[in-house]
């Protein structure tokens, strides 16, 4: 166990305080708050390592959405102390989603976990950390100021040509099967100002691709400069013309929220990308109501019709959920109708799954599982088809890349992504990694794509 009295001297000369691992599960805010409290620990004098496998503190940033999501977390825990790969010895840190939702039961659940911290008290952690270690007692801390986090971190390390920058934490919609607006509290806006400036040190340190992250980045609402409220439009606009933001995208979008000036910014700025992820949920209006999701399966097909009016070429993918209490089998078919009509290019579904303390959880839910999971089979079968579809509508078609690293399977191609939002590799050489670049679609796989870099000739189907 490395030595918890080591202090940092200054910027230049620290003392190492030990190793870190870091597991993440769940959507990309957390992938934001993983990759912050890695800038945090590192700060602080620890030393990161990639595999669990040793370290001294272990930080798992957990997923509540689902149950499943839940459980996966705690089986991790098994499965490493079975292997051998933790210890007693080991600080376990269980932070973000799992952490706020079950806070103090963590402990009863599991004695060996030293520290429990919620998404909005990441920045704590390295306290929480030394708390541990000087006293021996579990250290549980999931309550703070929304923004209060984003204050406290230091600057953003690099890692690679694409950035989250979280816009807005939390979520005030209460949707009734989603645990979201307890375990990151009510919706708040960061200040324009601090978004921009975020945006500007990745631009300056290379990042070509700005993500905007937030639960529902559609009713942004954070403060401009002058104390106004500016909407997410405004800050599309103010992000657009940063030099060097070469593509811009934002999730989550909500169908809710997605107004006429949102529409028309994806019209006037080129730099947002072909490609936008708007939840549906469900075709039933019957259980969007009972969702208190406040749109209908019809005003969601004119949104994308006015989507597609503005942006011809634009992607749309989409979440949908399986088996909500109560649904009929004309609730179901009226979510598969909707599925043709839109034609989503990629989707995520999952079966409902009941959420401790939200609405829903109260519900009958007289649907056999089983029938629910051959509906979502119907339904995966019917978004793949489209899926696939889309991706063989890209064949023979130039594409600019970004290209985002070395491809995992052969180190002689490089991995890129399309601006909707597809993955394409290619030969070429290691210095295009970060550079946009121009390709040619030669090649359709089920999940991604082979291209040819415009310019050399060679064969690689
Ligand atoms: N059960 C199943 N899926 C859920 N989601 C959120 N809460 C639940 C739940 N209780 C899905 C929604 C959301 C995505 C992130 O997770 O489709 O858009
Ligand atoms: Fe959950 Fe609804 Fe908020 Fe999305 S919009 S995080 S589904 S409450």
């Amino acid at each position: 166990m490395a030595d918890i009295t080591a202090i940092k001297l200054n910027s230049n000369v620290k003392l190492q305080m030990g190793t870190f691992h870091v597991a993440v599960w769940g959507c990309q805010m957390n992938v934001y708050d993983a990759d912050r409290i890695r800038d945090l620990m590192t700060a602080s004098g620890y030393v990161e390592q990639n595999e669990p496998k040793g370290a001294d503190v272990i930080i798992l940033v957990t997923c509540a959405v689902r149950a499943k999501a839940e459980d996966k977390v705690f089986n991790q825990l098994g499965s490493w102390r079975h292997q051998g790969i933790i210890n007693d010895d080991t600080v376990i840190a269980l932070g973000g989603c799992v952490g706020s939702e079950l806070a103090h039961q963590i402990i009863e659940i599991d004695p060996k976990i030293a520290i429990v911290f919620g998404p909005r008290t990441a920045h704590k952690l390295p306290a929480m950390v030394a708390q541990y270690r000087a006293t021996h007692e579990s250290v549980v801390d999931v309550n703070a100021e929304a923004l209060e986090k984003f204050d406290a971190l230091p600057e953003q390390g690099q890692r690679g040509p694409s950035a989250f920058v979280t816009i807005m934490e939390g979520c005030s919609n209460n949707c009734t099967y989603c645990i979201v607006p307890h375990t990151r509290g009510g919706e708040e806006s960061r200040p324009e100002q601090d978004i921009i400036d975020e945006v500007i040190t990745h631009v300056a340190n290379g990042v070509k691709e700005i993500h905007l992250l937030g639960q529902n980045v559609n009713s942004y609402r954070g403060l401009d400069a002058n104390g106004n409220v500016s909407r997410l439009s405004s800050l599309l606009y103010e992000i657009a013309a940063i030099d060097g933001v070469e593509r811009l995208r934002f999730t989550t979008s909500n169908p809710m929220e997605f107004t006429d000036d949102i529409i028309q910014a994806i019209a006037d700025l080129p730099v947002i990308a072909d490609s936008i992820h708007i939840p549906v949920q469900s075709g039933s209006d019957r259980i969007l109501k009972l969702m208190h999701r406040d749109y209908t399966a019809d005003s969601y097909r004119e949104l994308i019709r006015k989507l597609r009016q503005a942006r011809p070429n634009i992607f749309i993918s989409t979440d949908i959920i399986v088996g909500f209490p109560g649904e009929t089998d004309e609730d179901f078919a009226q979510t598969m109708q909707l599925v043709d009509d839109i034609k989503f290019d990629a989707s995520f579904s999952f079966i409902y799954s009941k959420r401790p303390g939200t609405p829903a959880a109260e519900y009958e839910d007289n649907v056999p599982l089983e029938h629910k999971r051959q509906n979502l089979y119907a339904l995966q079968a019917k978004l793949e088809e489209y899926a696939t579809m889309y991706s063989q509508s890209l064949m023979g078609t130039r594409q600019r890349v970004l290209v985002e690293g070395i491809s995992r399977k052969s180190d002689q191609e490089l991995k890129a992504r399309t601006s909707n939002n597809r993955i394409v590799v290619f030969e070429g050489s290691r210095d295009l990694v970060g550079q946009m670049v121009d390709i040619d679609v030669i090649k359709v796989m089920s999940h991604t794509m082979k291209g040819r870099l415009v310019g050399q000739g060679m064969n690689l189907s």
